[in-house]
């Protein structure tokens, strides 16, 4: 039986932010003891990086960010807003990243457009991946996010949706670019020479399976001077689906000195572990695999460190974690929106307890900060006391993503 503890609430800490808004659409483009997630301190260190055997130099380096074997939160759209970022840093991500940024909205001054770009002093290292179609003004974009310090600087040239890679007229940003490959490469270099932090570029291996041109285009990119490359392993036409194809990573590998992010369906630490052995990449990167998720960082890196995987967090854990991000939600939004936005996250976030169903329910009638928390502290008390005859219902399927 299961008891849950809800704490008082805890205060806006004054970083504002919230987590994600819109997960459905989001397709690209589109152990230890429990951590006290609000006080970086309290993050379990990063330890000895020595555990694995090391093939090569797996140093990354990008301007001033060292780090053995990092792993990153990738930029995620409605997702990897502040909250969301700076918990993942609190469980062990060694950098994080914006959402994908529009650099027409950046450089209109758009307020939403601007709000992506806000970063908290405990965020760094992260970096502001923008995404545009044209020379000009991503350059104007990535001055204007030099103004807000980031580590890095991170142009997006593999968001697949629809509305970003496909234009009726001109050529569309994102994974559109993979099909003009010279604007991609003049706009990555027009960039580099327009800011004085370091630049990477995160793309796909092409547009589709016969037009694979990644070889080709990582020398390329390496020649305008990026600091790092990150390879999702897939095509624009997969999508999200099938395997990505972690060959391609090490071959990149092969034709370029600069650092390589691996990226693509890490979902387990084995997973991460693999990929380091298999594609000789400096960093890897974790998406959907941290998604409600953000322990994912700490189980990876003790397994990396040689230490057994302390396994998924408790559900006290989980429940603080929801509602520590409901607080910044509200914080930032308001109610009752800031308690709407995080109801999707509800099953990611207590995925594993019994009875989601029922308490997700109790939850969706809900449109303030206390009432969700006082369904929490009732649901527990449910559970620890049990009606006489009750049965937990069985766990429910993780829904894929
Ligand atoms: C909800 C969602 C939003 C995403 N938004 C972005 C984005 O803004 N920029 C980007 O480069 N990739 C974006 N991606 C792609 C991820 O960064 C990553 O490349 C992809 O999910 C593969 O990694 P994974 O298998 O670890 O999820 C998004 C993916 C998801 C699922």
């Amino acid at each position: 039986m299961h008891s849950i503890t809800v704490g008082s609430a805890s205060q806006d800490d004054g970083n504002g932010g919230t987590l994600a808004r819109n997960e459905a659409d989001a397709v690209e483009c589109g152990g230890p003891a429990a951590v006290d997630t609000r006080d970086p301190r309290s993050v379990p260190s990063v330890g000895d990086r020595g555990a694995f055997p090391r093939r090569g130099n797996t140093m990354f380096q990008v301007g001033h960010i060292r780090l053995e074997r990092p792993l990153l939160l990738a930029p995620m759209e409605d997702v990897t807003e502040r909250p969301f970022r700076r918990l993942c840093r609190r469980y062990g991500a060694d950098l994080v990243y914006t959402e994908f940024v529009n650099s027409e909205g950046l450089i209109r001054a758009a307020a939403r457009t601007r709000a992506k770009i806000a970063i908290s002093e405990d965020e760094h290292p992260v970096g502001i991946q923008i995404y545009g179609n044209r020379v000009d003004s991503l350059v104007e974009a990535a001055r204007v996010c030099e103004a807000v310090e980031p580590d890095l600087i991170d142009i997006n040239f593999g968001c697949p949706a629809k509305k970003v890679a496909c234009k009726k007229e001109g050529v569309g940003a994102g994974a559109g670019l993979l099909r003009e490959p010279d604007l991609l490469v003049e706009i990555t270099r027009a960039v580099v020479r327009a800011v004085s932090l370091p630049v990477t570029v995160k793309t796909r291996l092409g547009w589709d399976e016969r037009s694979i041109i990644i070889e080709d285009l990582a020398r390329r990119l390496e020649d305008t001077g990026i600091a790092a490359l990150t390879l999702h392993a897939r095509t624009r036409s997969q999508g999200f689906k099938g395997q990505a194809d972690w060959s391609w990573i090490a071959r990149v590998k092969q034709v370029v000195r600069i650092p390589v992010i691996g990226n693509g369906d890490i979902r387990e630490p084995s997973d991460a572990v693999r990929m380091f052995e298999e594609t000789g990449c400096e960093a890897v990167m974790i998406g959907r695999g941290a998604m409600g998720n953000p322990w994912l960082f700490r189980r990876t890196r003790a397994v990396l460190d040689g230490h057994p995987d302390p396994g998924p967090p408790t559900l006290e854990e989980r429940v603080a974690v929801y509602l520590d991000l409901l607080d910044t939600s509200v914080a930032e939004k308001g109610e009752p929106r800031g308690v709407f936005e995080m109801r999707k996250f509800l099953s990611g976030y207590l995925k594993e307890v019994y009875g989601i169903r029922m308490l997700r329910n109790l939850i969706m009638q809900e449109s303030t900060r206390e009432g969700v928390r006082a369904r929490i502290d009732e649901f527990g008390r449910w559970v620890a006391g049990g009606p006489a005859g009750w049965e937990p219902e069985p766990l429910e399927p993780v829904r894929e993503r």
